[in-house]
């Protein structure tokens, strides 16, 4: 994959997974916050109204609710941050309708926003976090853990040993080494590894189990996470 293509991604993702409160990536992974981008003091009045001012009222108004929403109405807002529903829609991921519609808010006022929300406890009580969704297939708690005891073993794709001169033992060295694109894991190299018919060549080798469907279907299912 080339270099830029593979960091666009690579921003993309991290992104989108800095944005979530289940976890998605280790924790070695995390998204610089932009210069000059300001998370003290954000507030309703002072941060959040002015971003929705500039980029969504014009749509969601009370005569012009586009989709039934007017974000002007702070119940009406509140559900949707408690939802997960704002966060999803604003950082533009998987399974929600992007908004705005034609462009991305600026990352600082998705992190303003963000960070509004969380302060203002719409999460669940007591874990703080938004519940992970037993459907989703999160990097953090499921592929990670598979990948590193499958394949990052000592003899095989750990940092010293680099057969091959794959590494697979974090975030980063599994999406570049992996080459993983997302939402397309048959022409990935790991997931063509993992599903080969030839068992000279399958991954893990013999005299190694392969992976099960069900491992194999966890992972395939994780390319299309962040989409
Ligand atoms: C150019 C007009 C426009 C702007 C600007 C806009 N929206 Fe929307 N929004 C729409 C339309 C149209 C829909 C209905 C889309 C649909 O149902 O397919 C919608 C739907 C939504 C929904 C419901 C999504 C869903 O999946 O049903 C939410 C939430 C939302 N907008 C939030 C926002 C937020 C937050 C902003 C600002 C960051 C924003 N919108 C900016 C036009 C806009």
């Amino acid at each position: 994959m080339h270099t830029k293509k593979f960091l666009l991604i690579l921003s993309i993702l991290s992104i989108l997974f800095y944005s979530y409160s289940c976890k998605h990536e280790p924790d070695d992974i995390v998204t610089p916050l932009p210069e000059n981008c300001d998370l003290n003091g954000v507030t309703y009045p002072g941060a959040v109204v002015p971003i929705l001012e500039n980029n969504c009222i014009g749509c969601h108004n009370s005569q012009i609710n586009n989709g039934g929403i007017n974000l002007t109405d702070y119940n009406t807002l509140s559900n949707l941050a408690s939802s997960g529903q704002l966060a999803g829609v604003i950082n533009q991921a998987a399974g929600y309708t992007a908004m705005p519609p034609n462009y991305k808010l600026d990352i600082c006022d998705i992190l303003k926003i963000e960070k509004w929300i969380s302060d203002t406890t719409f999460n669940p009580p007591g874990g703080g976090e938004h519940p992970c969704d037993p459907d989703t297939v999160y990097f953090e708690n499921d592929i990670y853990p598979l990948i590193v005891s499958s394949c990052a073993t000592t003899d095989c794709h750990d940092a010293v040993s680099a057969q091959d001169d794959i590494i697979l033992v974090d975030y980063a060295s599994i999406i570049e080494h992996g080459d993983i694109e997302p939402g397309n894991p048959d022409e990935s190299k790991l997931y063509k590894k993992i599903t080969e018919d030839d068992q000279e060549d399958i991954m893990p080798p013999p005299p190694d189990d392969p992976l099960s469907s069900e491992q194999v279907q966890k992972i395939r299912r994780g390319y299309y996470r962040a989409l």
